[in-house]
């Protein structure tokens, strides 16, 4: 990484970067494996992705791991990802100890079986101090986390506000995402961060998921720091917010 690009993110200009996490089925078929081992690479690479840009100093990643969409796909996928998930944990807790991060799920849990809601409470439990966050989306979709919110909402008996809203969303203890790359040539959101994305800066890249590495994360870092961000104001007045 270019010092210049190096000191601005160490320096805060990026605190929150997620990531839609495509391409691990076409990596397989280009390799000639199967889609599990595409996905199996991709978790791999979600790993060493989440170590970079938490050492690099961006404080809150978050990745789509899962959607509520995702459960349309062959029974036999679907179950590679959750046994994925689940051998994950298995190894997260002294990882994340280690590392200092704490790791947040969005999305319903209650679907999964016990075992592995006890699994992903356990880490997010012991992970919950540290001030650093990993945000994985798993059983995620933007539409149905704005009526989770709303619901709690209401039933805290507070009014609905943007306030309130985003205090209840499954990301309330990150800011709202900087930037959001998505991979494999893909440009939609697919209901991910649909709040939160309201100013986020998006970066597109042909590279698969499995390819990701550091280099391609420092491009996105460079181009997102090209960016004139306005929030909606005139360029002067943006500067004095
Ligand atoms: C989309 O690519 C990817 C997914 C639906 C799954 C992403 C999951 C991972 C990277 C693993 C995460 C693992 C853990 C443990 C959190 P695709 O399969 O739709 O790719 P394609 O469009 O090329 O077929």
């Amino acid at each position: 990484m270019k010092d210049r690009i190096k000191e601005a993110v160490a320096s805060g200009a990026i605190q929150h970067m997620a990531f839609i996490m495509d391409g691990n089925g076409r990596w397989a078929t280009r390799q000639g494996k199967s889609r599990n081992e595409g996905h199996k690479k991709g978790a791999k690479v979600f790993e060493e992705v989440a170590e970079y840009c938490h050492n690099i100093g961006i404080h809150h990643v978050t990745v789509y791991a899962f959607s509520t969409e995702n459960w349309r796909r062959p029974e036999d996928e679907v179950s590679a990802l959750m046994r994925l998930l689940s051998s994950y944990l298995d190894t997260a807790i002294k990882r994340f100890r280690e590392k200092q991060i704490r790791v947040v799920f969005l999305g319903d849990k209650s679907v999964f079986p016990k075992k592995l809601i006890a699994k992903m409470e356990k880490l997010e439990t012991i992970t919950k101090d540290h001030t650093d966050i990993l945000n994985i989306a798993f059983n995620y979709g933007g539409r149905d986390e704005i009526v989770h919110a709303c619901r709690e909402v209401i039933a805290s008996g507070e009014e609905i506000s943007e306030e309130t809203i985003s205090k209840h969303l499954y990301t309330a203890a990150s800011p709202d995402p900087d930037l959001i790359v998505r991979t494999a040539g893909e440009m939609r959101l697919s209901n991910f961060l649909l709040w939160q994305a309201a100013y986020a800066e998006f970066y597109y890249t042909d590279t698969l998921w499995p390819d990701m590495n550091a280099e391609e994360i420092d491009k996105a870092c460079a181009a997102f720091l090209l960016r004139k961000r306005n929030f909606g104001a005139l360029p002067e007045e943006a500067k004095l917010n």
